[in-house]
């Protein structure tokens, strides 16, 4: 059976950057920022992106591409042993994790987004109005495994339908129509009267505020917004010819990544200042405090369904790439079909992600460590497996294959642009043997309390 390939670099670019592009950015780039001081925060993000997400994507993509193969077989050939390929299989179990939970909070957005056309998300009177309303939905357990439901039957229509045909096809149409939505919310959202209060809180940097807590979130958030550490990366990789050059495939998607994230910021803020209202309330920003101010303009009951179509979107196509990997690795290693290995794919997120999708009903108050269902899955996933997925990826190219291979490999399809940038090669030099394997593991010992900054 022939493997997946994408149909030309615009594809590839297009369905990276709709991996790339996700909650992460939309939700919660504009709240973390708004919990950690503003624009000094996004100064430390932007440097985490250069020297370890940029280098760590490059890392994995090179692993796919090289080896033409799903994670697990994928590190196996690069490092000729089988206790590589067991991390190969740790990628893709995270990416189960992942596309579990990020489901069940799609399913939110999804719900939200229904709720908007029906109107409710725009005549609340007061906060308490909108988070009475928003406990009452979460407390439904009907309403968030239905939509956790409906979300994963649209990923699975697009998954079945293959690499170029599903997941090329499905960005190519999404991703503009995000991109159009964003635009019209920025534009919307700066002619807003005191929009400008939130554009100087995005731009003003307050450098006490550059604390290692800061640094750790920073780092977390570059690794979740590129998708790295659970194969993702890796897999969209194998989907590419050896003829690619990789950099010009890749910068753009970084460099989009972190414009939708920054727009999207901008468009939060404003509307979010425009009304009145602090952006410090975390994960409600845009569950409680959005459509509070949606209420209290007009055209707000436009702008909430826009707003909440954006995010559905983003989720979309980040939602299929985080199933792809072990939908590539039953059709490499188990040989099953795609129809099949979809369907399992799709069964397994749907089961897993119901507690998840019912942690403030059904099993609210149930606890494991401290957190709620859905809060240690996303724990367990961002703060363990990705940074170690993130971390062995680059040792592996860096040190297992080598970075004179790498190197080499990256300059296939690449080579003017290294003959006309010579720095270019002591960067990623630098960045794979040193800086992102050594930065990873200093905030990966932090996170898991072995050592506090
Ligand atoms: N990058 C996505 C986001 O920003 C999340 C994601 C992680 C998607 C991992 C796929 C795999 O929301």
């Amino acid at each position: 059976m022939k493997r997946g390939a994408w149909g030309s670099r615009a594809g590839f670019i297009f369905a990276v950057t709709g991996s790339a592009v996700g909650l992460a950015n939309i939700w919660r780039l504009p709240y973390i920022v708004g919990e950690n001081g503003g624009a000094a925060f996004l100064i430390i993000y932007l440097l985490c992106l250069m020297f370890i997400g940029f280098p760590v994507l490059m890392s994995e993509i090179i692993i796919g591409r090289s080896t033409q193969t799903s994670p697990s077989g994928a590190f196996l050939k690069l490092s000729c042993s089988k206790y590589w390929s067991w991390i190969g299989k740790m990628t893709i179990m995270t990416g189960f994790i992942v596309s579990a939970f990020y489901s069940a909070v799609a399913g939110w957005i999804f719900g939200y987004l229904i709720e908007a056309f029906r109107g409710n998300l725009s005549n609340f009177q007061n906060a308490a109005d909108a988070e009475l309303h928003f406990n009452n939905l979460m407390h439904s357990p009907l309403w968030g495994l239905g939509f956790h439901c409906c979300f994963l039957l649209i990923c699975f229509f697009i998954l079945i339908l293959g690499v170029r045909g599903g997941i090329e096809r499905g960005n190519k149409i999404m991703m503009p129509c995000l991109i159009l939505v964003l635009v019209f919310l920025v534009i919307k959202g700066l002619t807003l009267p005191n929009a400008i209060l939130g554009i100087k809180y995005l731009l003003e940097p307050d450098f006490s505020e550059i604390t290692p807590k800061a640094f750790m979130v920073a780092l977390g958030q570059s690794f979740f917004t590129l998708s790295l550490g659970q194969g993702t990366m890796i897999t969209y990789g194998s989907y590419l010819s050896q003829k690619d050059n990789l950099i010009k495939s890749c910068l753009p998607v970084v460099a989009m990544d972190t414009i939708v994230s920054l727009l999207a910021a901008f468009a939060v803020f404003a509307i979010v200042f425009s009304g009145g209202m602090k952006p410090d309330s975390g994960p409600g920003l845009i569950f409680n405090t959005l459509p509070l101010v949606f209420s209290q303009m007009t055209g707000g009951y436009f702008l909430a369904i826009m707003f909440f179509l954006l995010v559905l979107l983003a989720a979309i196509t980040s939602e299929i790439s985080a199933m792809e990997p072990v939908i590539a690795y039953l059709i490499d290693e188990k040989k099953w079909t795609r129809k099949k290995a979809c369907l399992f794919t799709a069964g397994g997120v749907f089961l897993l992600g119901i507690p998840s999708a019912w942690s403030m009903s059904v099993f609210e108050g149930f606890t494991i460590f401290g957190y709620s269902f859905i809060d240690f899955m996303s724990f367990l996933a961002s703060s363990i497996l990705i940074p170690l997925g993130g971390f062995f990826a680059v040792i592996l190219v860096g040190w297992v294959w080598g970075v004179n291979n790498t190197l080499n490999h990256l300059k296939l399809g690449a080579s003017k642009f290294f003959q006309k940038n010579p720095w270019a090669s002591s960067y990623f030099w630098f960045c794979f043997k040193y800086s992102a394997p050594i930065l990873i593991i200093i905030v990966f010992l932090n996170a898991i309390g072995i050592f506090n900054l």
